[in-house]
């Protein structure tokens, strides 16, 4: 039965796409469970550049996959993989794709609401990626949400509709001035979407019992990153899921002693995309030297935007390994620092007259602590073409070994480059480095 979830260990980006695109090859299973077509996971096979949004990264490897009530579906967007992957010769179908019934859908105005949103917090805008998450995460919360299975039953659709979008015009029309959404607009469209997506919809807690107790092994595909997340994240600079291990159970329905560990993708320095404190952040050319070295600079694969970037920080690391019981870590992006003299790496943080190793639940404070850095030396050569961790110049193992310090993690996979044979195995297989049920 072994399963293990995937987490971004940062603020999201941290290469999760080509782990799990790489872990897939072992794994029976994959499934995403929270967020929705806010993420962006990149995967390179073959010279082909492949960008999921919604769709479990599994597709790509042709491997059975699931997408559990936690995701909040855009009907649209979903529709448009399926037809994306045929094109590219993924035939996706009921037997190879599970949806669950309960994921609740994002509507138009959920976008809308979204921006207007953003619009009115002004300079504190959260920068989100305007795909309506909050507000549809909101009305799931608040139980007016439409789900899928809704969605599918026509007269249920009608019904609900009519009730939520009552009180969403209410609100467009006499909160924001705005105009009212017709009914007609929403209902026509999406009962046809409803129809295409319903031989999809699936028991998705009993199709993954079914396929642990057969020993299939399940690779839970996290969206966004720990620092994202609602709770034991920068709030309110997050999205409006639970990014991390915990978020697998609920958004899967999958219980969580059936799961083996986490592991953990952290980038070898640091991005984010959207606004919030970020201690390491380095600006203008600084930032840029990060951004531009490797082969694809630092540019959001779901809205375009620069990403920010700084220093690997270790305090915000120990702590969301520490709260993700991530006892494995993979290292991306290594080859990106290969062009630096030196590397600075944050160890510490001082806050007020305190020192600390490991960054304080309250993240608001990040934006006042004084990062202590160490200084790591750099490379210099091509390490993009490495395959063994005895290759590697001895200044990088230095480095991860560091990370390994710092996090009390285990590395045992570091990527040296986009494409799939361009990763560093340091353990027999990935879920094989669960098997002493850390
Ligand atoms: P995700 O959201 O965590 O899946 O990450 P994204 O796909 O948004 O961003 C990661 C970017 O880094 C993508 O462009 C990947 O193709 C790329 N990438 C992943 N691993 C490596 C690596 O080891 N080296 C380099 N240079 N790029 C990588
Ligand atoms: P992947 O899975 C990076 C960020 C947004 C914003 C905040 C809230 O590709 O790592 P939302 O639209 O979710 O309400 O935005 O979260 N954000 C991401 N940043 N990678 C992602 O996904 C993200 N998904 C959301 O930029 O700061
Ligand atoms: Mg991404």
């Amino acid at each position: 039965m072994p399963a293990i979830v995937v987490v971004g260990i940062q603020w999201g980006d941290e290469g999760k796409g080509k782990v799990v695109d790489f872990v897939a090859e072992e794994s029976d299973v994959v499934v995403r469970h929270q967020g929705g077509n806010n993420a962006g996971h990149t995967v390179w096979v073959e010279g082909i550049k492949h960008i999921l949004h919604l769709l479990p990264t599994g597709v790509i490897r042709r491997k059975t996959c699931a997408i559990g009530s936690g995701v909040v579906v855009d009907p649209r967007v979903l529709l448009s993989e399926i037809e994306e992957c045929r094109a590219k010769g993924i035939e996706l179908h009921p037997g190879n794709l599970k949806i669950s019934r309960n994921c609740h859908a994002i509507f138009p105005y959920h976008i809308r609401i979204d921006t207007l949103l953003e619009k009115r917090r002004g300079s504190s805008a959260i920068g989100t990626t305007s795909r309506g998450i909050g507000p549809a995460y909101r009305d799931k919360i608040d139980r007016v949400g439409i789900r899928l299975g809704d969605l599918a039953t026509p007269a249920r659709f009608e019904a609900r509709l009519r009730e939520h979008l009552g009180y969403i015009n209410d609100f467009l029309t006499s909160f924001y001035k705005e105009p009212a959404i017709p009914f007609e607009e929403i209902y026509e469209p999406y009962r046809e979407h409803g129809k295409r997506i319903e031989p999809f919809l699936a028991d998705v807690p009993k199709f993954l019992s079914e396929a642990s107790d057969l020993g299939r092994k399940i690779l839970f595909e996290g969206a966004q990153g720990a620092l994202l997340d609602v709770d034991a994240g920068t709030f309110p600079y997050v999205t409006s899921s639970n990014t991390g291990t915990g978020g697998a159970c609920t958004g899967a329905g999958f219980p969580p002693q059936r799961i083996n560990g986490c592991l953990g993708i952290v980038k070898a320095y640091t991005t984010r995309v959207g606004a919030g404190p970020f201690p390491t952040e380095l600006e203008g050319e600084a930032a840029d030297r990060i951004r531009n070295a490797g082969p694809a600079g630092e540019f959001g694969a779901t809205t375009g935007r620069p990403r920010r970037c700084g220093w690997f920080d270790g305090p915000l690391v120990k702590r969301t390994v520490m709260v993700n019981g991530a006892s494995c870590l993979a290292v991306t992006r290594l080859d990106v620092l290969s062009e630096f003299d030196s590397i600075p790496i944050a160890v510490k943080y001082r806050i007020g007259g305190e020192v600390t190793e490991i960054a304080p639940e309250d993240l608001t404070v990040l934006s006042e602590v004084e990062v202590v850095y160490e200084e790591l030396p750099g490379w210099k050569v091509d390490i993009s073409k490495v395959k063994r961790w005895e290759d590697l110049p001895s200044q990088a193992q230095g480095y991860i070994r560091r990370i390994e310090d710092i996090s009390g993690a285990r590395v045992v996979l570091i990527s040296v480059g986009p494409n799939r044979d361009e990763t560093i195995l340091r353990a027999p297989s990935v879920f094989g480095a669960f098997q002493d049920g850390r």
